[in-house]
């Protein structure tokens, strides 16, 4: 078994029981190919000694982050670099908070910090300090960053209650690992997507703009990412983190997006158009706040580009996939699209459902292509994100 061969995994421990379950992780780890140093925190050592883990990794063992005979005292920055893979296991609650609010007290903290690489953690407490919900915004706040987050397993716990907070067993952990280096179907691909609605100027202080949240945008390209593709996300003014690993470029009106996704277009393999553009921008934006004086006003509006049919329409040229936002006739609104604009697939889905569509975390998606057709049930957009590049990814394949 050389699955993990030569692959460089931290193996980061903190304070917690399932301390004594790392020892056989690390075991496992070795005997699939990997080279493996560890990382301990003082809580954890009261667990377990380093001298277990230094004897299974044939390393030191990293504890003190003020060890003077550390590198220049760069034991930090040298870990993270080495490191293809930081895999915390088992990450306790406090260690999970400290690493969401970005706190360096600890060897093990720095190094998260410092590492420009992969993240995966995997929770181990008591079943009610992982259901407490300062601990599920923690994860939730550290999956946004990217950070994979492997478990917990339910069941008996060592304090004698029942509940979801075990560490998933050493095996499974393993298992995780092995699938988290086989390549993505997207790798070596290059994916843009675009993102969140446009904001089109009327004066210094208004805009005209629409309901679009971005969410499947930014849930898109983080699937993508995890398919081990180089991802470029143009994105409209939204409140959403960034996945990690993708080359964001911001934008505010459909020209401003129009350059941003021209001006890279030609690198692409795969064109996701997910935003919402506005689709008429005020023909003269004004140059002062325009006065409430007349009881009506009216704003001429011109016709803005429309960017997935402009990319569409290049050759050679990505291959292209669009969104059909529809109130009615679903099917055959985003098939006409499909045919009009040239794309190669096509996901619709219905807006006026107040469960899906704008501004909500669920989605129910139509995907359509020339030649046929999946439906995707309602489920979270994180989810739907998922399949809807897997389908991307499949369709491409094919046509490439
Ligand atoms: O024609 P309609 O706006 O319904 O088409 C929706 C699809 O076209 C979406 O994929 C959207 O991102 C894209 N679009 C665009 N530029 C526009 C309008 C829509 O890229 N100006």
């Amino acid at each position: 078994m050389s699955e993990l061969l030569n692959k460089n995994i931290l193996l980061g421990i903190t304070g917690g029981i399932a301390a004594y379950k790392s020892a056989e992780l690390c075991r496992l780890l070795i005997r699939q190919g990997a080279h493996i140093k560890v990382v301990m925190t003082p809580g954890a050592c009261e667990f377990i000694q380093p001298l277990t883990f230094q004897a299974l990794s044939g390393h030191q063992v990293y504890v003190d982050l003020f060890d003077a005979g550390a590198n220049n005292a760069m034991d930090h920055i040298e870990l993270a670099r080495w490191s293809d893979l930081l895999l915390i296991a088992p990450a306790s609650a406090d260690f999970l908070a400290k690493l969401s609010q970005g706190y360096a007290d600890n060897l093990l903290l720095t190094v998260a910090l410092a590492s420009q690489n992969t993240i995966a953690v995997a929770p181990a407490m008591n079943q009610q300090m992982y259901q407490d919900q300062a601990t599920q915004q923690n994860l939730q706040l550290l999956n946004q960053r990217g950070v994979l987050i492997w478990g917990p397993d339910e069941g008996e716990q060592a304090c004698g209650e029942i509940g979801p907070g075990r560490m998933l067993e050493p095996e499974v952990l393993s298992r995780h690992t092995v699938d988290f280096f086989k390549p993505g179907q997207l790798t070596g691909k290059h994916v843009m997507i675009t993102a969140g609605p446009t904001r089109e100027a009327i004066d210094p202080v208004r805009f005209i703009s629409n309901r679009s949240s971005g969410k499947m945008g930014y849930e898109l390209a983080r699937a993508a990412r995890d398919s081990g593709a180089t991802v470029t996300l143009v994105s409209g003014p939204v409140c959403l983190q960034p996945p990690s690993q993708v080359n964001l470029l911001k934008c505010q009106s459909a020209e401003e997006m129009l350059n941003q996704v021209m001006s890279v277009i030609t690198e692409q393999d795969i064109f996701i158009a997910s935003a919402a553009v506005a689709d008429y921008r005020p023909h003269q934006i004004a140059d002062q706040k325009i006065k409430k004086t007349d009881e009506t006003l009216t704003l001429p509006l011109v016709k803005n580009p429309d960017i997935l049919s402009t990319v569409a329409h290049l050759y050679p040229r990505p291959f292209c996939v669009g969104f059909a936002a529809e109130t009615t006739d679903l099917e055959l609104n985003a098939r006409n699209k499909l045919e009009n604009k040239k794309l190669d697939l096509i996901a619709a889905n219905w807006v006026n459902d107040e469960k899906s569509g704008f501004d909500v975390d669920d989605n129910a998606l139509s995907v359509i292509w020339p030649g046929g057709m999946q439906e995707l049930p309602h489920q979270p957009k994180s989810l739907i994100a998922e399949q809807l590049i897997d389908i991307i990814a499949k369709r491409f394949l094919l046509v490439e």
